[in-house]
């Protein structure tokens, strides 16, 4: 088997306390993306999606740190690598795309310049080559009109148009893993579906990885080739989107699952999830899903479950993973 482009393993992010315990946010946590995979990362809000990108990206806010674990990119390991060489890849390697355009965008540079610079800086382009290629990128991205528009500011544009520039700055410099932290989430539905097909297109043509983070699962179920579902800052179950969602074994798959819309049975009554998630300071011990789960029995308390390969490719971390949804599934 080739190596995979990025492989993540046991990776713990927190907030370190020299004089009492470290308070974990994100809990050895692994997974890998192969080269062209469409990885998505979803869970509720505050389970630890935006932090795991973020330290791939070494973009952590101050205080939080990666605890301990390894994030290599093909084949090199990220985690302790010196800052300037960590900073090289970004961009020309790894690209991000943030949830709010507005706060990545510079407000008094044109947008065309903004996404100029990368290719000065990284790829030795001329002024005029560079933002030959920032037209061509706003082009790709369907930006119409885009000579015109590469001179506009960022407030000038509408919210769909601000994320086609992000887009276009983040693959102007043919990033091979490209990680997008809830790229779509402002913006309205169709044009959600719009700039979703844009950015899978352009990743299909370059062959960029994707690692795509969302709290939506139509986003995933439309984007992504596999997934990993996070909760509370553990995986709790992965494998191709397909058979996750025909055939999820983590009854925290399985809630989120029930409590979204689906398009094909409109008139299905979605259960919300009870409950809320844990506060992380205070880990129940155990599965952190226990206390709102249905099938939860004593052991669930006790210890984290491991996590069990339930079909090939496909895993949970649940002890009643082979049990629960016997029957159900078929
Ligand atoms: N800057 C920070 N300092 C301390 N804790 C943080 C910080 N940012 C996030 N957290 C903690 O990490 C948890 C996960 O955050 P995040 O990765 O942003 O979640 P998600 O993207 O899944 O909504 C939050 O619920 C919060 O408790
Ligand atoms: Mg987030």
């Amino acid at each position: 088997m080739t190596q995979p482009l990025l492989s993540v393993k046991s990776l713990t992010i927190g907030v370190r306390r020299p004089k009492g315990v470290d308070t974990i946010i994100v809990d050895d946590l692994s997974f890998e993306i192969q080269r062209g995979e469409r990885f998505g990362i979803v869970g509720e809000s505050g389970s630890g999606k935006s932090l795991t990108l973020r330290a791939i990206a070494d973009l952590l806010p101050a205080g939080v740190e990666i605890l301990t674990g390894s994030i290599r990119y093909d084949g090199v390991e990220l985690v302790g690598m010196p800052t300037p060489a960590r900073r090289r890849l970004m961009g020309p390697e790894i690209a991000m795309i943030f949830q709010e355009p507005m706060t990545a965008l510079n407000p008094v540079i044109r947008v065309g310049e903004q996404i100029a610079e990368g290719p000065r800086r990284y790829l030795g382009l001329s002024k005029r080559d560079a933002m030959k290629l920032a037209i061509e990128m706003m082009a790709k991205t369907g930006i119409p009109d885009p000579v015109r528009r590469a001179r506009a500011y960022p407030h000038e544009l509408s919210g769909g148009l601000r994320q086609r520039i992000m887009i276009a700055m983040a693959l102007s410099c043919g990033p091979k893993l490209l990680l997008c932290d809830e790229p779509t989430t402002a913006l309205d539905v169709t044009v959600q579906h719009q700039v979703l097909r844009v950015l899978e297109q352009l990743c299909a043509d370059s062959g960029a990885s994707l690692a795509f983070v969302t709290h939506d699962l139509a986003v995933v179920n439309q984007t992504c080739s596999d997934l990993a579902v996070m909760y509370a800052g553990h995986i709790v179950e992965s494998g191709r989107v397909k058979d996750v969602f025909r055939d999820p074994r983590h009854p925290y798959t399985k809630g989120l699952l029930d409590s979204a819309p689906d398009f094909d049975q409109p008139e299905r009554e979605l259960v919300p999830i009870p409950g809320f998630p844990p506060n992380l300071a205070a880990r129940p011990s155990g599965c952190p899903f226990a206390p709102r789960c249905a099938f939860a029995v004593e052991a669930c308390t006790v210890a984290m479950p491991p996590t069990v390969v339930v079909a090939p490719g496909h895993a949970a971390a649940c002890i009643e993973s082979q049990s629960i949804f016997e029957g159900v599934a078929a």
